[in-house]
């Protein structure tokens, strides 16, 4: 059996029709047919129910598609790791999503690039979804998320649980009403979530966190991006929660107010190739501890003016 085999199937098998898989394969059907059938020939089973449409995989195609997934994943990975350990100069691309640009990336990126100066660092804006899949293509070496997406390919440590925070118009009623907002307090209002797409994203984190409570906001908005959702709050259109590193980006037309329960977090999440030991990931997941001992996370709490909100 050939490496060939095992694209040719899975690309029949995921399209479940021979003419999209060999678009996809950028050849012609005829060929396409052939291996498929020489595949089925040389495991002496049939792989597909004859005439279904769309097609179907048979119990045996079900079983073969699986493992030679697995290994088509085993393979990109095995190709992309083999390109980075073969490299001469050392580069570390890294994929983030936008909210950890409010956290602690800024400083961890600087850090990295005086420490260690020979390394040539990119970054690169992406959606925790898309890393997984730009990992295991060997387009970024590190991802920093907030979805804890399984995959055997990918090897994650959760950073820390950020506490979530609600970010109120100016002047809005509950920016007085008490030190912590609970999400009850919130259910009239409409609730301003981002990002819309891909998902799942932050935003089924925050709509979670209502369902899990048995809570049910009257109105969402779904917005494209964490800076228009708070756009929005400025205008009055609604209230947002956000992460509370978010607090750091102080406008004056918006107040800040804590949430009064603790299991209300986001984690940050960095993802990386399950069989990538390279020395510059570690000295990152080092860097990135040390930072967090010396406590450069610690910042004031909405709440901590007086026990009343920033500007209001
Ligand atoms: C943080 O805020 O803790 C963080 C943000 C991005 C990458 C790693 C950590």
């Amino acid at each position: 059996m050939e490496l060939r085999h095992l694209r040719y199937f899975v690309a029949v098998a995921e399209e479940r029709s021979f003419t999209r898989a060999a678009q996809r394969l950028h050849i012609a059907q005829p060929p396409l047919s052939r291996q498929i059938q020489q595949l089925e020939q040389l495991l002496g089973a049939q792989l597909f129910e004859r005439n279904s449409r769309p097609l179907k995989l048979t119990e045996t195609g079900r079983f073969f598609y699986q493992h030679a997934a697995q290994l088509l994943a085993q393979m990109d990975e095995l190709e992309s790791m083999a390109r980075r350990v073969g490299k001469i100069e050392r580069s570390l691309s890294v994929g983030f999503v936008g909210s950890t640009l409010y956290g602690m990336l800024p400083k961890i990126i600087r850090r990295y690039r005086q420490l260690h100066a020979e390394v040539e660092l990119s970054l690169h804006e992406m959606s925790t979804m898309d890393q997984i899949a730009a990992l295991k293509e060997g387009r970024i070496d590190v991802g920093f998320g907030r979805i804890r997406l399984d995959d055997p390919g990918i090897r994650r440590v959760v950073l820390r649980e950020e506490r979530m925070i609600v970010a109120l118009p100016l002047g809005h009623p509950l920016c007085e009403a008490k030190a912590a907002l609970s999400l009850r307090d919130l259910l009239k209002e409409t609730l301003i979530i981002f990002p819309k797409s891909p998902r799942p994203s932050y935003a089924d984190q925050v709509l979670a966190a209502f369902h899990d409570r048995a809570l049910k906001p009257s109105r969402v908005l779904e917005t494209r991006e964490l800076q228009i959702a708070l756009g929005l709050v400025a205008a009055g259109e609604g209230v947002s929660i956000v992460p509370k590193s978010v607090y750091g980006l102080k406008r004056d037309d918006i107040a800040y107010k804590d949430l009064d329960d603790d299991k209300l977090v986001s984690p940050i999440i960095m993802s990386m190739r399950m069989l990538d030991e390279s020395e510059d990931i570690e000295r990152m997941l080092r860097l990135i501890y040390d930072l967090y001992d010396e406590g450069a996370m610690e910042y004031q709490a909405p709440g901590d003016r007086a026990g009343k909100p920033p500007q209001a």
